[in-house]
C-alpha cells in the first residue's frame, strides 16, 4: 500500500471511529461538590443533571458527587484544572487561592442588604467581569447560585463583638473572612468544609459561620450550643467548568447544556430561601441549639466593629471592584 493510500485509509478509519464514539459513548461530566444532596447546591446540581441528560437525549451523562466524596475544598479546584472533573460549584469564598481574589468582595460583612442587591451584581456587568478573571486559569464561569445568609455559631452566646474575643473560628479560605474574624478579636482558622463537624466536636475550633442549610445537613447544631441570626454575610456559588472541556463540546451539545444550566439556576435560586428556612426550623425544633436574635443596638455594634474590614481589604478585592459592587447594591435599595 502506498503512503498516500495508507494515510487516507487511516484518516477514514479515525473519522469512522470518532463518529461511532460520538454516537455511542455519552460525554461524561463529573460534577463534584462538598455539601449534602439535600441543600440548595445539592438540589441545583441534581436538577442540572436531570435537565442536561434530558435536553441532550442522553448524549451527555452527568455524575454528581456530593459531600466531598471525590475531593475536598481546595483539591476539587485543582482537579477541575487538571480535568479530573469537569464541573464544580465552589463557594465564592474559595476563589482566592486560585488567584481570583476579587470574588472575596462577596465576603465583606454586611455588604449585601438583600437578594435583590445580589442579583444586580451577579446578573450584571460585574458578575460577567468576575467570570472573565477565571478564563486565564482554564476555567469558565457558567452561573451564580445562591445558598443564603450566614449565622454565627459557637458554644457560647455571641451577642456583642467582645464575645468573639479569643474564639477559634473556622473559616473558608478567604482573606476577607480572615480579616472579619480578626476585627472581632477571634482567631480565624481555615478548614475544609468536610472537617468542620469533627473540628467542632473535638474543640479544634470553637465556632463557625454558615448558612442554616449547611449547618443542619452537616449536623453542626449537635456540636454547637448557640447560633446568632446575624445575617452578616452571604454564601453563594459560582458554577464553573474546565474551559478546555466546555469549549471543546460540540456546539449543539453546549447549547443544550447552557439551557439546562439556565433552568437549573432559576430552580436553585428559587428554592434556596425555603431550604434555609426549613433547616432553621428543624434545628430550632431539635432543641439542641439556641438561636439568638440581635437587638438593633447589638447589630449596630457588630457593624461598627466590622467597618475597618472594608478599608483593610479594599486593595485585596480591588478598589474598583468594591466600588462597583457598592454602586450596584445601593442602586438596588434606592
Ligand atoms: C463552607 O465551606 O462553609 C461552604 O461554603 C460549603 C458550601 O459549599 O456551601
Amino acid at each position: 500500500m502506498n503512503i498516500l493510500r495508507r494515510a487516507v485509509l487511516s484518516a477514514a478509519m479515525l473519522a469512522a471511529c470518532s463518529g461511532v464514539a460520538l454516537a455511542q459513548n455519552p460525554i461524561v461530566i463529573k460534577f463534584s461538590h462538598v455539601v449534602a444532596p439535600d441543600t440548595p447546591k445539592g438540589k441545583g446540581s441534581d436538577k442540572f443533571k436531570e435537565l442536561a441528560e434530558k435536553y441532550t437525549n442522553g448524549r451527555v451523562k452527568v455524575g454528581v458527587y456530593p459531600n466531598s466524596q471525590l475531593y475536598k475544598d481546595k483539591e476539587e479546584v485543582d482537579a477541575l484544572q487538571l480535568g479530573a472533573v469537569q464541573m464544580l460549584a465552589p463557594s465564592l469564598a474559595k476563589f482566592g487561592p486560585l488567584g481570583a481574589r476579587e470574588f472575596e468582595v462577596f465576603d465583606l460583612p454586611f455588604i449585601l442588604p438583600d437578594k435583590a442587591a445580589l442579583r444586580r451584581v451577579t446578573d450584571g456587568a460585574l458578575g460577567k467581569r468576575l467570570f472573565q478573571k477565571l478564563e486565564s486559569k482554564g476555567i469558565v464561569g457558567l452561573a451564580y447560585w445562591d445558598n443564603g445568609f450566614k449565622v454565627m455559631s459557637a458554644n457560647k452566646p455571641l451577642r456583642e463583638p467582645a464575645d468573639f474575643r479569643g474564639l477559634k473560628m473556622r473559616i473558608q479560605s478567604s482573606k476577607v473572612l480572615e480579616a472579619q474574624f480578626r476585627a472581632l478579636g477571634a482567631i480565624p482558622q481555615v478548614m475544609a468544609f468536610s472537617e468542620v463537624y469533627q473540628g467542632m466536636q473535638t474543640g479544634v475550633v470553637d465556632g463557625s459561620e454558615n448558612t442554616p442549610s449547611n449547618m443542619f445537613t452537616q449536623k453542626h447544631h449537635e456540636v454547637q450550643k448557640y447560633a446568632t441570626l446575624s445575617d452578616h454575610g452571604y454564601i453563594g456559588y459560582a458554577v464553573i467548568a474546565n474551559k478546555k472541556f466546555w469549549d471543546g463540546l460540540p456546539t449543539d451539545v453546549r447549547e443544550q447544556l447552557e439551557k439546562a444550566m439556565t433552568e437549573a439556576t432559576a430552580f436553585a435560586n428559587d428554592i434556596s430561601q425555603k431550604e434555609n428556612d426549613e433547616a432553621l426550623a428543624e434545628m430550632k425544633k431539635s432543641g439542641r441549639i439556641e438561636f439568638i436574635t440581635l437587638t438593633p443596638e447589638q447589630k449596630a455594634a457588630w457593624r461598627k466593629a466590622l467597618e475597618p474590614v472594608y478599608s483593610d481589604m479594599s486593595s485585596r478585592v480591588g478598589k474598583d471592584v468594591l466600588e462597583e459592587f457598592q454602586r450596584e447594591t445601593k442602586a438596588a435599595t434606592n
